[in-house]
């Protein structure tokens, strides 16, 4: 892999504690813990931090909303979002909340120096106050008398305060910007910064709240009758947390911070208030600060006011844990917005992990259960005496694969490097097609080229659960196990040496990884229902040229059945009754094959059914489903699959 960073340092912001968490708070989370996974999978020292502000004008008016003292108010709904990241899988290091006293006094002790150094003085104040950004503007940056961040109402403000010598360093973060083109990422984020700072005189920035008017926060050590300023309390955090005048070699240890992950919506706070605190502080700046985009619902922005946020346990508890994280993660461009809506979620998720990932994975894992005895097979020596020009090839592309998603995850492309490995898992799937083990099982004397063929599709499996391990631990940890490799995680530095999983070793069924979800039961909607009933008759026939609409074939839900029992019915000749498996469910078939096929046949056999088909009884026994059989004359044998594909696949 190429060249690996000394330590690794990522942050999320620490979220408000004012309500509970959604999907964007998820969301920068997810990606932290990806960040930090990977790199800790490449045995690079990795620290990851999160955790909550907890004080703040919107903290103390969610807790007077809710009756409760602030300090409760932070109490109660810290937990949701610690048993959020919880059940997320997410690996933070440390959880800092901001009424902790390791904070606090360190805040206060920012505080003092600054002001002794005469970098913070006192003076009076005019202007606007916006409670929902937490922040003050002059009348001039107002828009159409609103705020110019959110668009709400601001309230006039008259008071003494303290401020931040922030304006004097206007020209030094403007060189510093321009200097440092990694610093602020994308780019064009660094451009918005600069076009803010260029095109405006950079004002002092107001650190304090007189206690009359907001109580909540940390008091000011050198003046009791002030709190200080939510953001300036807050930004302290990724300090604090890793010893900042309490723990030198901690410090020394973690800080520059590598990546400051954020939303667009703190970038100001971030690019321009921290830089000039760090300056003024004499501490060196974060290697990168990164703004990602919103997730919007559908076209508008996610919020609480407008009703359409994301309930990230809701979706959890439908789809399970690793596919949200997938779908986040494949879903968003980095830097650009994204739309979420179940309906992309379902679509990426049977597309890129029912049918393809989980699909590569059973073909691979049953196969070897069939023709290897359950048991890892082993390569074949270089001169094998067969061609093996298809698996050098399978395998390079894995290992380029490999190689490509170093400077990919440097570069922030998270989307594209998941791409990147399901491209890779779709060649496995085309290479198996090519291959045909199932056929070569047939000829004789074929056993080393078969288990050559597994043995390479194995492997490269194995490269691919590894580089999706970060997004997906447990799904990936599973896989491994299933592989009959005995660490569940993987060695990223060690991904492309050919021959880590070792032969003879026990492989296990881990059963569907990732079980379709079927879409027409997202289409039973309610409103919905009653037009599909008043639906013309007349529609379902065929039209005059006797063709029928792609739609009309989609209908039709094939599946392959794997047969479990079967058994003769007293009195009717033609028919057998059969115990099938349909991947998630059993079900009893009537077939009139009893005149071709003898019940002890049919067990273990692979076939196709018609698995959306009304439930019927014949000869008073109930039929859930038809199966699909060829007849000529007096010949009728049943359509089989060819080896490879378990119960469940969708046939079309
Ligand atoms: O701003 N899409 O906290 P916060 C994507 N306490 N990300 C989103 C999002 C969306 N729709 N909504 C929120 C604060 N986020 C301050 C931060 S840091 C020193 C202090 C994510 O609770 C995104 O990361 O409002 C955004 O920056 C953050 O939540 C804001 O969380
Ligand atoms: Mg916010």
């Amino acid at each position: 892999m190429s060249d690996k960073p000394a330590k690794y340092y990522v942050t999320t912001p620490i979220y408000y504690v004012n309500d509970q968490p959604h999907i964007g708070h998820a969301y920068t989370t997810i990606l932290a813990d990806v960040l930090a996974s990977y790199h800790r999978l490449l045995d690079v020292p990795t620290w990851f931090l999160t955790g909550t502000d907890e004080h703040g004008q919107k903290v103390q008016q969610a807790a007077e909303k809710n009756g409760i003292t602030p300090q409760q108010q932070c109490d109660q709904t810290v937990i949701r979002f610690q048993e959020l990241w919880k059940r997320l899988e997410i690996s933070n290091d440390d959880f800092i909340r901001t009424t902790e006293e390791r904070h606090k006094k360190i805040v206060q002790n920012v505080l003092q120096e600054l002001y002794d150094r005469d970098e913070i003085y006192r003076a009076e104040y005019e202007g606007w106050y916006c409670v929902g950004c937490e922040r003050f503007f002059m009348e001039k940056d107002l828009v159409d008398g609103n705020c110019p961040e959110c668009g709400k109402k601001v309230d006039a403000i008259q008071e003494s305060n303290y401020f931040f010598r922030m304006s004097k360093y206007q020209e030094w973060l403007i060189d510093y910007i321009e200097t440092h083109p990694e610093f602020i990422q994308p780019a064009f984020r660094a451009n918005e910064t600069l076009g803010f700072l260029k095109s405006k005189e950079l004002q002092d920035l107001c650190i304090s709240r007189p206690k009359s008017r907001l109580a909540w926060g940390i008091d000011l050590p050198f003046d009791p009758d002030f709190v200080t300023y939510v953001w300036f309390d807050a930004l302290l955090n990724y300090i604090t947390a890793i010893g900042y005048g309490s723990d030198d070699d901690m410090f020394k240890k973690w800080w520059p911070c590598s990546c400051h992950l954020i939303g667009k919506d703190i970038l100001t706070t971030h690019t321009v208030y921290w830089p000039t605190m760090l300056k003024a502080m004499g501490v060196e700046q974060p290697q990168s600060v990164f703004a990602h985009g919103w997730w919007l619902t559908g076209r508008t922005k996610m919020s609480k006011s407008l009703g359409n946020v994301v309930n990230p346990m809701e979706m959890i508890d439908r789809y399970g844990v690793d596919a949200f994280r997938y779908f986040l993660i494949a879903e968003m461009t980095l830097g650009q917005d994204a739309s979420f809506t179940e309906e992309a979620f379902v679509k990426r998720y049977n597309a890129d992990l029912a049918n393809d990932l989980g699909n590569v994975a059973n073909r691979v894992l049953n196969m070897i259960s069939r023709y290897c005895d359950g048991k890892m097979p082993a390569a074949a020596a270089a001169d094998a005496g067969f061609d093996t020009a298809l698996d050098d090839a399978l395998w390079q592309d894995a290992v380029a694969v490999a190689e490509e998603i170093a400077p990919m995850i440097a570069n922030m492309k998270l989307d594209g490097s998941v791409g990147l490995v399901l491209s890779a898992v779709r060649k496995i799937n085309v290479y198996l097609q090519e291959r045909a083990p199932w056929s070569l099982a047939k000829q004789e004397g074929s056993e080393a080229e078969v288990a050559h063929c597994l043995y390479t599709a194995a492997e490269c499996l194995r490269v691919c659960a590894a580089l999706l391990y970060p997004v997906m631990p447990e799904k990936m940890a599973a896989l491994r196990t299933a592989l009959g490799m005995a660490d569940a995680k993987p060695h990223l530095g060690k991904l492309a040496e050919f021959g880590v999983l070792v032969p003879g070793s026990e492989i296990s069924q881990p059963g569907a990884l990732f079980p379709r979800i079927e879409l027409e039961k997202k289409e039973e909607k309610p409103v919905e229902q009653p037009k599909k009933e008043k639906a013309p008759k007349q529609k379902e026939k065929p039209s005059a040229d006797g063709l029928i609409t792609f739609d009309q074939v989609m209908n039709v839900k094939l599946k392959t059945a794997v047969v479990l029992e079967a058994e003769k019915i007293d009195g009717a000749d033609k028919l057998l009754k059969l115990q099938v498996d349909l991947g998630d469910e059993k079900r009893q078939l009537v077939a009139g094959i009893a005149l071709h096929y003898k019940p002890e046949e049919l067990i273990g056999k692979t076939i196709v059914v018609v698995a959306n088909l009304k439930p019927a009884k014949l000869r008073g026994v109930e039929s859930q489903g038809m199966l699909l059989a060829a007849s000529m004359a007096d010949e009728l044998r049943l359509v089989t699959i060819d080896g490879g594909i378990g119960p469940g696949a969708l046939v079309k």
